[in-house]
């Protein structure tokens, strides 16, 4: 999917400052973009906007050409469900869910078979090597591993777009490598992937960059 904004804007109250101004960019499918700044420069607002899940103060958002942001807050939520896995900054599970059924719950909110949705969720789970975590809650689980199980929640659909909040936040060089080389993949294999993150040293290796002050 082509991920569009256009003269972008937005501010959280109407006195404040704007935190994010004229800004226009274009996300292509098959590409990884790594979102640097500091903290507080506006990344994961602008990811909330590109998802659909902020409506900005002005500017316009497209999906493959058609202004999406514009429209009603249940199809939104529909688009979001089907083409977007999103990977929170501070991962957001379902504290009253297994680890695996917070995954679980993703695809059939996708619209995925169950059969289908469980031996993916497994694989990514094992993938991430959180496998032996999967019957736990997210509160029996540590910061790193409720990371990844997010990761396999926004994964679990093999989603056309991906947005991923400091998804190696809490990693370790190991777990991060490899959770890097999943996004990578995700966007070899055509998805329009977004990632925000405070690891310049990764960021500065990627060919898509964009940098927010
Ligand atoms: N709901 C809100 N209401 C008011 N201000 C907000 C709200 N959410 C974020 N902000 C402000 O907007 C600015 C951008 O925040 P944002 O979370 O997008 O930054 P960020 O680049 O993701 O930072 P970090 O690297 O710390 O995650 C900050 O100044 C923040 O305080
Ligand atoms: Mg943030």
């Amino acid at each position: 999917m082509l991920i569009e904004v256009e003269a972008l804007e937005h501010r959280f109250t109407d006195t404040g400052d704007p935190v994010i101004r004229s800004f226009s960019h274009r996300f292509e499918p098959g590409t990884l973009t790594a979102v640097t700044g500091p903290s507080g420069s506006g990344k994961s607002t602008l990811m909330y906007i590109l998802a659909l899940m902020l409506t900005p103060s002005g500017g316009r958002t497209l999906w493959d050409g058609d202004d999406v942001q514009a429209l009603p807050d249940n199809i939104r939520s529909r688009l979001r469900a089907q083409y977007v896995g999103f990977v929170f900054q501070d991962a957001l599970l379902d504290p009253s869910q297994t680890a695996l059924d917070n995954v679980l719950e993703a695809g059939w909110l996708a619209g995925m078979r169950a059969d289908v949705s469980r031996s993916r969720a497994r694989m990514l789970l094992d993938r991430f090597g959180v496998a032996e975590r999967a019957d736990h809650l997210p509160g029996q689980v540590s910061g790193g591993q409720a990371q990844r199980i997010a990761l396999c929640r926004a994964l679990v659909k093999t989603p056309t777009i991906v947005f991923a909040d400091e998804p190696t936040g809490n990693l370790d060089s190991d777990s991060a490598r490899i959770v890097w080389t999943a996004l990578a993949d995700a966007a070899q294999e055509g998805a329009t992937v977004v990632v925000a993150t405070h690891d310049r040293a990764r960021a500065t290796d990627l060919p898509h960059r964009l940098e927010l002050a």
